[in-house]
């Protein structure tokens, strides 16, 4: 997925996958990660989610990497916070002291820049790239992350229907991604006939991924 592609999303507002609610498995199943407040949690690809509001709420550390400058610009107005702004090599790193979002290409976030974080929140990131990317970014989290625990949301459908993003991504997939380096655990899943831009059927998946 080219850069141009998120940014027109971004610029025209094009942003379907954007929640107005909390994220219903995060709310369900965050305490199954056994963070303590005060804890950092990593949300790669980070939109403007209102799941973070709600994990700032929940007293933790938030991390975000984020490629839009406008949705970083967005989450911050509607946070009504002034962050500091500095440049982090090819990244803009916007700070608080809850909260950090780097700006610019995740693939270009090294583990220095990030830090040491207790938890991963993925939710529409893995889905959100096609096939050749996914493994790139599974590898890529991973090292930065140094395999910290993850929750992960996975969405499936049938991808011959209709093109991403989101991508299917099937639990087999999920497990071939991640099954050598934490043990994953299916925490919840719900079928919706019309899941899929509310025309087809899909599957959402919320996992547990503990490291090994
Ligand atoms: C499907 S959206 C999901 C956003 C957020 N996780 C949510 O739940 O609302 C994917 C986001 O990833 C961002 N993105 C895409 N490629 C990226 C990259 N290489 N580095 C950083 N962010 C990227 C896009 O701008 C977009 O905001």
């Amino acid at each position: 997925m080219h850069h141009d592609f998120w940014h027109q999303r971004w610029q025209n507002q094009q942003i379907g996958f954007h929640q107005d609610e909390i994220n219903r498995f995060l709310l369900a199943h965050f305490q199954a990660l056994g963070l303590q407040a005060g804890q950092r949690v990593f949300v790669p690809l980070c939109g403007k989610s209102l799941d973070m509001h709600w994990l700032l709420a929940q007293g933790y550390q938030v991390v975000g990497a984020e490629l839009s400058q406008l949705a970083v610009d967005a989450f911050f107005t509607e946070l009504k916070l002034a962050p500091e702004i500095t440049q982090s090599g090819p990244l803009r790193h916007y700070r608080t002291e809850q909260i950090e979002i780097f700006q610019g290409d995740f693939f270009a976030l090294t583990q220095g820049q990030l830090g040491s974080v207790d938890a991963v929140y993925d939710r529409a990131a893995l889905i959100a790239l096609p096939d050749e990317m996914r493994k790139q970014y599974v590898q890529h989290l991973m090292s930065i992350t140094q395999t910290a625990p993850q929750l992960l949301i996975s969405f499936e459908y049938n991808q011959s229907l209709v093109p991403g993003p989101p991508f299917s991504v099937s639990k087999p997939e999920v497990s071939a991604h991640y099954e050598p380096h934490y043990v994953l655990t299916e925490l919840a899943s719900t079928h919706q006939e019309k899941g899929m831009k509310g025309q087809y059927p899909a599957e959402e998946t919320a996992w547990l991924l503990r490291p090994r």
